[in-house]
């Protein structure tokens, strides 16, 4: 895996030691993003995430560095090598978002995926309620499968989420609504082109 540069940017495969600057990451206050904070601060926590991100034999995660910063990480997850597929996540650190780092990074990374990498296609879950992300990767391509409900872990009281749409209680346990997305490669060539990129 090789290090990717886009302006001041880095999209390095991820090392321990660059999740150390994630603690200073600033938080989401919506109870539907929390699971995208970075709560963890002891040694142990830290190494804990790490190799929970990185230890999966067929997952890859890369970090997105700009001055010795840490600004987010992407994830290849569950990767097939036969079929040439994997789950894609992506998370820009909070105080860093709307800015068009996602856009920047996630674009550039795409063209390594399918032409350096030569990987067949790209998949992901989106939370209904999640605006920006469906606007990012429906810039590059991602089409919309079906809608479906994901079992979701409520990190805050409840009466914070009654009354939510795109959020359901069943059968006692709390669901999200969430989009399937996909990516093929034949669609990014498209975009490339329709786009006049080389
Ligand atoms: C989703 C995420 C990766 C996007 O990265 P980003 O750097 O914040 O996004 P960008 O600034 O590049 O903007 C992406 C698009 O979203 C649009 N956007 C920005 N703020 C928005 C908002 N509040 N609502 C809707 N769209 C918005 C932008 O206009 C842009 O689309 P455009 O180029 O057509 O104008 C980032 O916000 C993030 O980490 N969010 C929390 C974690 C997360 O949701 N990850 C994805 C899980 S599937």
């Amino acid at each position: 895996m090789i290090t990717l540069y886009i302006d001041n940017y880095a999209i390095a495969p991820m090392e321990r030691e660059h999740i150390d600057s994630m603690m200073n990451w600033g938080k989401h206050d919506d109870p539907m993003m929390l699971c995208y904070n970075f709560p963890y601060r002891q040694k142990e926590e830290l190494d804990a995430w790490f190799k929970m991100k990185t230890g999966p034999w067929n997952n890859r995660y890369f970090s997105i560095i700009r001055e010795d910063q840490t600004l987010g990480y992407l994830g290849l997850k569950k990767i097939d090598f036969r079929y040439r597929v994997c789950e894609l996540g992506l998370v820009i650190n909070p105080d860093f978002m709307g800015y068009g780092i996602g856009s920047k990074v996630l674009h550039l990374f795409l063209r390594h995926y399918f032409f350096d990498l030569n990987m067949s296609k790209i998949k992901l879950t989106v939370a209904v309620a999640n605006e920006r992300a469906q606007a990012l990767y429906k810039n590059e391509g991602f089409r919309q499968l079906k809608k479906r409900w994901v079992s979701f872990e409520p990190d805050v009281e409840e009466s914070l989420l009654v009354d939510r749409p795109h959020l359901r209680k069943w059968f006692g346990k709390w669901q999200e609504e969430c989009y399937d997305m996909i990516l093929l490669r034949s669609h990014f060539v498209e975009l490339i082109r329709a786009r006049g990129e080389s």
